[in-house]
């Protein structure tokens, strides 16, 4: 959470630079934001709260800068507790992502010693830790020891205004160096550099990176000299574009006509290699988070139906405290978009610790998650900026679902169903009629406090999944169940008119949600129902093709665009939802 961006070089539009950075790193924080720029032997400092959007700076010129866009952890979301932070002198600012676990005890220490504070940030104490280090070192060892004595998983850029370089370290949280002509950037992502230069060094935890004429690379806590391995990222520039969508929700919606069939065109040796180790694994886990956690729940189901193989789930955040069963004979699958959730990191640490295999479905190349696996299945669905995960989700199903059919000896059958799905999907999509009837949907609950949903089977998940995306979009609490659970309690909440959204595939699971959905009318609720045939307990039917066992794929379209005209009705922003951020690098 938190994006950083810096950069150094021998242009001076440093503040611009900075803040069109920071706009495409929004997704990872956007409650406020802030610039520093080195302006001769001083710092130059503009902060705001409230998200960028189209907002400009008002520095003066520069060739270097820094910048932040804050998810709040350590105090409120004011122009105080905004980054860059700076010492007492005002010539270090720092940007930081992570939390200084020991931030109130060095907070102590420092006001002994006279350091004054203005926010309430864990942030602050970091410029005024260098502060100290300067009366005895040079610029680069007073960060390297200010980092060394921080506990917990940061990254931090300074600039100090008497210096021509900007500094960097981490430990956890991510961080990337971008080698332009004459350049350098320093940013939480690299899709924030890839307009500038193709060429970047991921930071490794506990390194720290000097950035002026040239780039020295140092060992932490020690400060030994390393020599960069330098990547080429491939991918092309992409703002990820709205296009003629009003909003990246709705645009990475239609992008699953595509993404889908992108997901399943895979290097096949890597898909056999993958599906082999799930076969030959003693026992495997599948982790991930928010939607990334339903995909993983849905595969379970995947697993099960199709390739008879059980997989064991949890969330990401419980997974550590399953990790005495690991072995060197386990394996780990963990699911994400951008390859930085924390907990699947630490997921990953604890499958390491006890030897297992790791492997991993994400989405962003040269993420932490990509770099620290074993083996790693890219989603393909391009650039999501939406808060909202749609396409990634739907990219996940599809290779979950090519797994099994692989482990089932049914490759090329498999492949083609999902390919179908996908098309479906386009169809769908393009319906202008289905399009209509969600909207209508929409205009006729949005007033409702709460939304229940239920399914079976393949259907659970996609309930959890249903009701994550309309409590994100429009902060209605919906609650997903499995259809057979709410008799043991939360029928007891159905009252008239509570808008109910039914998953009736043509599967095993039809005639019990039907009872179910059925248990909920008799008690008021207004069943809205997705499926291929229309059924007598329904008051709205939301009509899907019959995919047969793909069906889950195309069966989460109606959801998405239920939430995003929600959005719209309760006029929220549908691509930053409150409070919430894409990439969550915090635990
Ligand atoms: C955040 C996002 C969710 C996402 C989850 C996991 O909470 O708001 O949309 O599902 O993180 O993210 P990941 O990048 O690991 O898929």
């Amino acid at each position: 959470m938190c994006g950083i961006f810096g950069y150094v070089g021998n242009k001076n539009d440093a503040a611009d630079i900075v803040l069109e950075g920071l706009k495409l790193l929004e997704y990872r924080g956007y409650d406020s934001w802030g610039v520093a720029v080195k302006v001769r032997k001083k710092l130059s400092v503009d902060k705001h709260i409230g998200k960028i959007g189209d907002a400009q700076v008002n520095l003066p010129q520069s060739v270097l800068g820094i910048g932040h866009t804050r998810w709040a952890t350590h105090g409120g979301v004011t122009a105080a507790n905004a980054h860059p932070h700076m010492d007492c002198t005002k010539t270090i600012a720092v940007v930081h992502n992570g939390i200084v676990e020991n931030f109130q005890e060095l907070k102590t220490e420092l006001i002994e010693k006279g350091h004054k504070f203005i926010s309430e940030t864990d942030t602050e104490i970091i410029p005024h830790l260098i502060e100290e280090n300067l009366k005895k070192e040079g610029f680069a060892s007073s960060v390297r020891d200010a980092f060394n004595s921080l506990k917990g998983l940061n990254a931090v850029v300074v600039a100090y205004a008497p210096s021509r370089e900007i500094v960097a370290a981490k430990t956890g949280s991510p961080l990337v160096v971008g080698i332009g002509k004459n350049e350098l950037f320093v940013a939480s992502d690299a899709s924030a550099i890839v307009k500038h230069t193709k060429k970047v060094i991921f930071l490794e935890d506990n390194q720290m990176v000097i950035l002026g004429k040239r780039l020295k690379l140092i060992n932490l806590p020690g400060g030994k000299e390393i020599k960069p391995t330098i990547n080429k990222i491939n991918w092309k520039f992409e703002h990820g574009e709205k296009g003629k969508f009003k909003h990246f929700l709705l645009k990475e919606i239609n992008d699953q006509r595509t993404t889908i069939i992108d997901a399943v065109t895979q290097n096949e040796k890597k898909l056999f290699e993958f599906a082999n180790l799930i076969r030959n694994s003693f026992d495997t886990y599948i982790s991930g988070c928010g939607t990334a956690g339903h995909a993983c729940r849905m595969a379970t189901y995947i697993f099960s139906t199709i390739a008879k193989k059980h997989i064991n789930f949890a969330i990401g955040s419980e997974f550590s405290y399953y990790e005495d069963f690991l072995t060197d004979k386990s394996l780990l699958i963990v699911a994400s978009q951008s390859g930085e959730t924390i907990d699947l990191v630490e997921a990953v640490s604890a499958a390491r610790r006890h030897k297992s295999k790791v492997t991993a479905l994400v989405n962003v190349i040269g993420s932490t998650l990509y770099r620290q696996c074993d083996l790693v299945l890219p989603l393909r669905a391009g650039v999501e900026r939406c808060v909202l995960s749609t396409k990634s989700f739907t990219s996940k199903l599809a290779i979950f679902y090519l797994l099994a059919f692989i482990l089932k000896g049914e490759y090329s059958e498999g492949r083609k169903k999902i390919i179908k799905t996908a098309r479906a999907v386009g169809e769908l999509l393009d319906d202008k009629e289905f399009n209509q009837q969600l909207k209508n949907v929409a205009d006729e609950i949005y007033k409702t406090k709460d939304i229940y949903i239920l399914g079976r089977g393949f259907s659970f998940p996609l309930a959890l999944e249903a009701a994550h995306k309309i409590k994100e979009a429009s902060y209605i609490h919906a609650e997903g169940f499995a259809g057979g659970e709410p008799k043991h309690c939360e029928i007891s909440l159905v009252s008239e008119g509570t808008p109910t959204i039914v998953f009736v595939p043509n599967d095993e699971t039809k005639s019990a949600i039907i009872s179910n959905a059925t248990e909920f009318k008799a008690r008021g609720a207004y069943i809205i129902g997705i499926g291929p045939e229309k059924q007598a307990v329904f008051d709205e039917w939301i009509q899907v093709p019959d995919l047969g066992v793909t069906s889950s794929i195309i069966n989460i379209i109606p959801a998405q665009l239920l939430a995003y005209y929600l959005a719209l009705k309760k006029g929220n922003d549908p691509d930053k939802p409150r409070n919430l951020a894409k990439s969550v690098t915090v635990k």
